[in-house]
């Protein structure tokens, strides 16, 4: 169980802790649903893959799998370069003052605004995805009127079968990123013989959640096989961007490669593939994002009902779920669940963990061991839920998203504050201003946003 949990998790009469603070401490002072990040384990991830990758690698954070202010600074801090894929992602990691020439951004559908708020912030990096986006760019430049031009990588969709769920796999047929290699040949000649951008080099990101270390040789290779004969095409070094993916442990006893074995795999590829023979020199990008954050965060729900199921056992209903959490759902994710409130409690049992949507799919754990005693009032911990989760939130139900803390040491900082009712309804024309309802507890002047007319 321990690799699933953060870092810094301690228990005390069996009850969890994470940077020092008790997660029903956290629960009481924040509510629940709350998503807990612990500071350490992310900068230890954060250090193990510098240590892996060494100074001069591109270590690029994938900002789709958890984005926050407080996160761009850590990244800025140690290094990092940031991946981002909307005009949303962007105009955070913007906020945040993160350095545009770190940032890359991908997209295989970014509009005419996108490419000219990147180009106006100086991101460093566009990745093309297909062939019509060289003329985007030169119409967004000429609007944003910069002289700033991005580096460009081509995304390649290269033949290579990732062994991961299909909604998650992002090469091989019937996938749509980036372009088979002949198409990004011509590409690539098209590019280099107008010399007006500057192609550096490729991208292949085959897909997330992936155990098999083989899988990332073989990225390597094929990225070195497309640029080794287009070599005069890249001026320069040439940057292989090959993608993020390396898995995450989320159930106890799963076995992931480490940083170093996904690098050392990268690095096979380009051993086998003659990479500094056939390219002089080159730099290596990664883009992790799940293995960074995934197994840092926790999600902390309270109990709402303990019922029994007609011939199922018994179910636990939490004040979460498929608004916070649409993993479940849509891949079939499978998490642990821990009693934060009740530490060792009565003999275990088995319990079904589901949400509070109106939904029969809305089942955070089908079968999880939890204490006998385990009540309504009590907090329950989803370990492994930092990564695709709180990114993918939605307001289902009229369930506003969770809060984020960040833990270390001892203390807790609300770095996301929670979704209230007013921010629900902000965007609806039709509702005027808010008036506090008879009983509802006043709503703070900062969360009351000007409406227009109805
Ligand atoms: N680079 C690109 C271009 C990507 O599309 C992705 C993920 C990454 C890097 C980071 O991959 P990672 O290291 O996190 O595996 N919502 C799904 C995962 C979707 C991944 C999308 N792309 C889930 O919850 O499993």
């Amino acid at each position: 169980m321990k690799h699933v949990l953060p870092v810094s998790w301690s228990e005390a009469d069996g009850r969890g802790r994470v940077g020092g603070v008790a997660l029903t401490e956290l629960a009481a002072r924040f509510g629940t649903p709350l998503v807990v990040v612990d500071e350490s384990h992310l900068e230890d991830r954060l250090t193990r893959f510098r240590a892996a990758f060494g100074a001069d690698a591109g270590l690029t954070y994938a900002g789709k799998a958890f984005l926050c202010g407080a996160l761009v600074r850590l990244l800025d801090r140690e290094g990092w370069l940031v991946d981002v894929v909307s005009g949303g992602e962007l105009e955070l990691v913007r906020r945040a003052g993160f350095p545009g020439r770190n940032v890359i951004l991908h997209g295989n559908a970014k509009s005419a605004a996108e490419l000219e708020r990147a180009i106006a912030y100086g991101v460093g990096r566009i990745v093309i995805d297909h062939p019509d986006e060289v003329d985007d760019l030169r119409r967004a430049a000429a609007a944003v009127g910069s002289g700033h031009r991005p580096d460009l990588l081509l995304r390649l969709n290269v033949d290579l079968d990732p062994a991961t769920h299909e909604k998650v796999r992002t090469v091989g047929p019937g996938t749509h990123f980036g372009m088979s290699p002949s198409v990004a040949a011509s590409v690539a000649r098209r590019i280099a013989g107008a010399g007006e951008w500057r192609l550096t080099g490729v991208h292949i990101h085959a897909g997330s959640q992936i155990r098999d270390p083989v899988l990332f040789s073989r990225v390597a290779e094929a990225a070195v096989d497309f640029v080794a004969p287009l070599r005069l095409c890249f001026p320069g070094t040439v940057d292989l961007d090959l993608g993020g993916g390396l898995a995450a442990p989320y159930r106890a006893g799963e076995e992931v490669p480490s940083p170093r074995e996904y690098a050392e795999a990268l690095q096979v590829g380009l051993d086998r593939s003659d990479a500094e023979a056939r390219l002089g020199a080159y730099r290596l990008i990664v883009e992790p994002g799940r293995s960074v954050i995934a197994n840092a965060g926790l999600t902390l729900y309270t109990i709402h009902a303990r019922k029994r199921l007609d011939g199922a056992g018994e179910a636990l209903a939490v004040d979460g779920g498929l608004s916070d959490n649409p993993r479940p759902s849509l891949y079939g994710a499978s998490y642990e669940v821990l009693n934060a409130s009740r530490g060792r409690g009565d003999a275990p049992r088995s319990f079904r963990v589901v949400g509070r949507h109106c939904e029969s799919g809305d089942v955070i754990a089908p079968a999880a061991t939890l204490p006998g005693d385990t009540a309504v009032g009590d907090v329950l911990a989803i370990p492994g839920t930092g990564a695709y989760v709180f990114a993918m939130s939605s307001r289902y139900n009229g369930v506003g998203r969770p809060a984020v803390v960040f833990v270390r040491d001892g203390a807790a900082r609300e770095v996301v504050r929670r979704e209230t009712d007013d921010d629900l309804l902000a965007c609806d024309l039709s509702l005027g201003s808010p008036e506090p309802a008879r009983g509802a507890r006043p709503v703070s002047a900062a969360a009351v946003r000007p409406s227009r007319a109805r």
